[in-house]
């Protein structure tokens, strides 16, 4: 079962990046190309009959799995960067996350009016990231269809912050 195999592969590495956090070291499975081959799949049949324009991948972790999911499902990838780094004009969001504050932006042409997007993260913690990538989404005139993780740290709650933007939710692995 790959839920099994995610967890004995990922690697908890205790108080970083700062004291009190639980950091789920996801390097270990770059190294393993069939269970990388494997998480793409999985993650796009779990996504079977939701309808999906475009993959947006949140930097920098989105961008491990984002594009080869785009690829698969056969539709655009857009990435969505930390502040600072797209050349073009862009839209912004700050938010706060399981350890800190960010920014994020997209750029203002990424997406059309009425595309549906599925937001790609690594991880869903407490859902300020994929929230605040949910609102870029909608200040393009674009629509949530979809949200696809490969972990998500149930008890910090975050799928309670991203269902007003829709319920189709997916994880591989839960914690
Ligand atoms: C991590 C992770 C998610 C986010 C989840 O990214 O990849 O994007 O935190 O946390 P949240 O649900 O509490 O918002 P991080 O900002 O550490 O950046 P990185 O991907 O560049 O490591
Ligand atoms: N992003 C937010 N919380 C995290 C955690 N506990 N491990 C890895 N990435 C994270």
């Amino acid at each position: 079962m790959i839920e099994t195999k995610i967890k004995s592969t990922v690697r908890d590495v205790i108080d970083f990046p700062k004291p009190g956090i639980v950091f789920k070291d996801i390097t270990p499975i770059l190294k393993d190309p069939a269970l990388c081959i494997n998480i793409t799949r999985e993650l796009a049949e779990q996504l079977k009959g939701i309808e999906i324009d475009v993959v947006a991948g949140i930097e920098s972790r989105g961008f491990l799995f984002g594009p080869a999911l785009a690829q698969l499902l056969n539709v655009p990838f857009v990435p969505i960067r930390k502040v600072g780094k797209l050349p073009y004009k862009t839209v912004q969001q700050s938010y706060d996350l399981e350890y800190g504050k960010a920014t994020i932006e997209v750029h203002e042409d990424a997406l059309l009016k009425g595309q549906k997007v599925l937001i790609h993260d690594d991880l869903l913690a407490t859902g300020g990231t994929v929230v605040a990538a949910s609102k870029l989404i909608m200040q393009l005139g674009a629509e949530v269809t979809g949200y696809s993780f490969i972990i998500a740290l149930d008890f910090l709650k975050g799928r309670l912050r991203l269902e007003p933007y829709t319920k189709q939710i997916f994880s591989l692995a839960s914690y």
